[in-house]
């Protein structure tokens, strides 16, 4: 697909990864709207895109939103959904291991309600996270919320083709605004993080952003997961 001339909608749109994503759509001639409970954190956006307030795990307010968006070629979310819990599965609270579902609750939003309005030949991209296939300890709620977005994307896949293609993009660890730490300590973090990844170093949010655009872009590519993880599933 070129995304020139192409309708674009943009879930989490605002910050790191997904607002890396719109950027790039923008550079490529798409028009944006990008999405998120708070839009103005985005700053300064390129013309072209526009921005919408919603709760991706708020289901009628997502009907509501993609009918009134629709028809669009470009379906993304990189929308976190809430916070996931951290830590040993048999020390976890429960309830925040349930909470941890709430970015998988707000990609089944985006692809329960999104998918009918995505134009034929269209895309629709999650992003799950490297956890999803290879486990450090403390990250179950990400693996297993993450292996649950892979797992989706392959069904729905299935379930809308060939009419619109399904994938996700998993990364590694990524320097976004989702840690807050600054200065040292995001560094020592970042360090500490990637130590035993064959790329040493945190992505950033564009390196992810390029394999967004590359399945929205390859109309041979529907199903599958993309890596941009900086070799983390070898470590
Ligand atoms: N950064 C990493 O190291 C990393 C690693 C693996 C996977 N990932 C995944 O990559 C995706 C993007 O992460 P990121 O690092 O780019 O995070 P980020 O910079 O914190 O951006 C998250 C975006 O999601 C939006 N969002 C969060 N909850 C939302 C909700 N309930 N409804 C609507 N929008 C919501 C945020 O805006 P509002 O707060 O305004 O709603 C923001 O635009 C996430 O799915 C994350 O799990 C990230």
């Amino acid at each position: 697909m070129n995304v020139s001339g192409k309708k674009a909608v943009v879930f989490g749109g605002t910050s790191g990864i997904g607002l890396a994503t719109v950027k790039m759509l923008a550079e490529g001639g798409a028009t944006v709207v990008a999405i998120s409970r708070d839009p103005s954190k985005a700053g300064d956006l390129p013309s072209g895109v526009t921005v919408e307030a919603c709760d991706v795990t708020d289901s009628a307010a997502m009907e509501a939103m993609l009918n009134k968006l629709a028809p669009f070629d470009i379906l993304v979310s990189a929308a976190t959904g809430g916070s996931r819990a951290i830590g040993p599965f048999l020390e976890m609270d429960m309830e925040g291991y349930k909470a941890s579902f709430d970015k998988l609750w707000g990609y089944a939003n985006v692809v329960r309600y999104g998918a009918k309005h995505v134009t034929d030949g269209g895309s629709i991209t999650l992003v799950s996270g490297a956890p999803a296939r290879n486990c450090r300890p403390g990250q179950i709620a990400l693996s297993s919320v993450g292996g649950a977005v892979e797992a989706m994307t392959r069904a729905v896949a299935r379930e809308v083709a060939p009419r619109i293609r399904v994938n996700v993009v998993s990364p590694g660890t990524i320097d976004t605004p989702m840690v807050a730490l600054q200065g040292e300590e995001r560094d020592a973090l970042y360090t500490k993080m990637t130590a035993s990844n064959l790329i040493p170093r945190a992505g950033t949010a564009e390196e992810v952003a390029e394999g967004i655009m590359f399945v929205i872009k390859n109309d041979f590519v529907s199903g599958t997961t993309i890596d941009v993880d900086g070799g983390w599933l070898l470590s």
